[in-house]
């Protein structure tokens, strides 16, 4: 059968201030559509996956606001972790689990937090993919066409054979340098990695095997039944290797292939993100206020949370500004991938 592991444990710390770890972006709904981003994940899916087959894992402070926000999957899949250790443990525990009751299953492992516009298109792109998992032992990802040199993706490159709907992978590399990821821009033979896998349980178990054969040791000792599952997982966490699934697995496996996909995809994991989803005065400024005056300025997105506050701008380029009850701030559009780095050095300052 076919499964669905949603992935909703990180705090978004990149898109700080108005992610926090209380509250997440991917409970949020942050473009005003009147869906959260987790809700319209749910939705998307559960066009092709039903409800008894889709699952949540998150952190255990997350668990009420899954249940809260998708009231239609059973309360028993959303499971709670007790600590973030990024995207292998949750992976394997998941493939494990879904191993327990169908050792042939196939799964797609979606982000929380993605915008997809052309929904048709993602599900015919992840039918193919299920059909290749389901024949092959092939880890399967979705492929973006890259539009910037953004350090915060995985970029793939594939071996061009005419005429397919799917390439096997050449390199992958998560997250490269700046300078990398314009020769990969440049270069032409790249896609962005979507953060979407589809394989069997079968083929994850032997990539997890040979990959990080420690964490697959440790996860062996859990039992995936209803009284001691929860124990278990507590007691395996702490020891488990905290890496994402991009660096432990996709960026060494030799069986990864890409199915290129035009979904009108965004990660809405950082403000520039949301600066380009967003809609703009003419000046290319970004800008939720009512009262507003701008002058020489552009390229600015500015999230003000109080929709009275009157708000004037002077000479400001490519900038963020985001101010909450408790927290303004100002940094350049191109910095934006340290936001997640000024919420550690807060936490030490407090
Ligand atoms: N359960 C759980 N536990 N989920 C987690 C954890 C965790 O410890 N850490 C992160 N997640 C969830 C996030 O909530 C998100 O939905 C998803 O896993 C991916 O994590 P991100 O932290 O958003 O990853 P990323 O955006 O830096 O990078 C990934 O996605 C990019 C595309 O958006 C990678 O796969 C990149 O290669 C990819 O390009
Ligand atoms: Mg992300």
């Amino acid at each position: 059968d076919k499964y669905c592991v949603i992935m909703a444990g990180g705090i978004g710390s990149r898109f700080w201030p108005m992610s926090t770890q209380k509250f997440p972006k991917q409970f949020q709904d942050i473009l005003g559509t009147g869906r959260t981003m987790i809700q319209q994940t749910y939705d998307r899916i559960s066009k092709i996956i039903p409800n008894e087959n889709i699952f949540v894992i998150t952190n255990k402070e997350y668990v009420s606001l899954s249940h809260q926000q998708l009231p239609e999957i059973p309360e028993e899949n959303v499971i709670g972790e007790p600590m973030a250790k990024n995207t292998s443990a949750c992976n394997l525990y998941m493939a494990n689990k879904i191993a327990e009751i169908d050792p042939n299953a196939t799964m797609i492992v979606l982000p929380a937090d993605h915008l997809i516009l052309k929904e048709d298109i993602f599900l015919q792109k992840v039918e193919l993919a299920f059909d290749l998992a389901a024949k092959n032992d092939y880890l399967v990802t979705l492929g973006i066409t890259p539009t910037r040199p953004d350090t915060g993706y995985g970029y793939i490159q594939f071996v061009e054979k005419k005429d397919s709907s799917y390439f096997k992978i050449k390199t992958f590399t998560e997250k490269p340098m700046l300078e990398l990821a314009q020769s990969f821009l440049e270069s032409g033979d790249f896609l962005w990695n979507a953060g979407i896998f589809i394989w069997s349980v079968k083929s994850i178990h032997h990539a997890f095997e040979t990959h990080l054969p420690e964490m697959t040791q440790h996860f062996k000792a859990c039992e995936y039944n209803a009284e001691s599952e929860q124990s278990c997982i507590e007691i395996i966490y702490p020891k488990v290797q905290k890496i994402s699934i991009d660096n432990g697995i996709l960026e060494k496996a030799k069986n990864v292939y890409v199915i290129p996909s035009d979904l009108g995809w965004s990660d809405l994991g950082t403000w520039t993100s949301v600066y380009e989803n967003a809609e703009k005065d003419e000046n290319s400024n970004a800008i939720n206020q009512k009262y507003l005056l701008t002058y020489n300025s552009e390229g600015n997105i500015v999230h003000i949370k109080n929709n009275n506050k009157m708000v004037v701008i002077d000479g400001l380029k490519d900038y963020i500004v985001v101010d909450t009850d408790k927290v303004l701030l100002i940094c350049p559009r191109e910095h934006d991938q340290l936001i997640k780095d000024y919420v550690l050095d807060l936490k030490n300052f407090k």
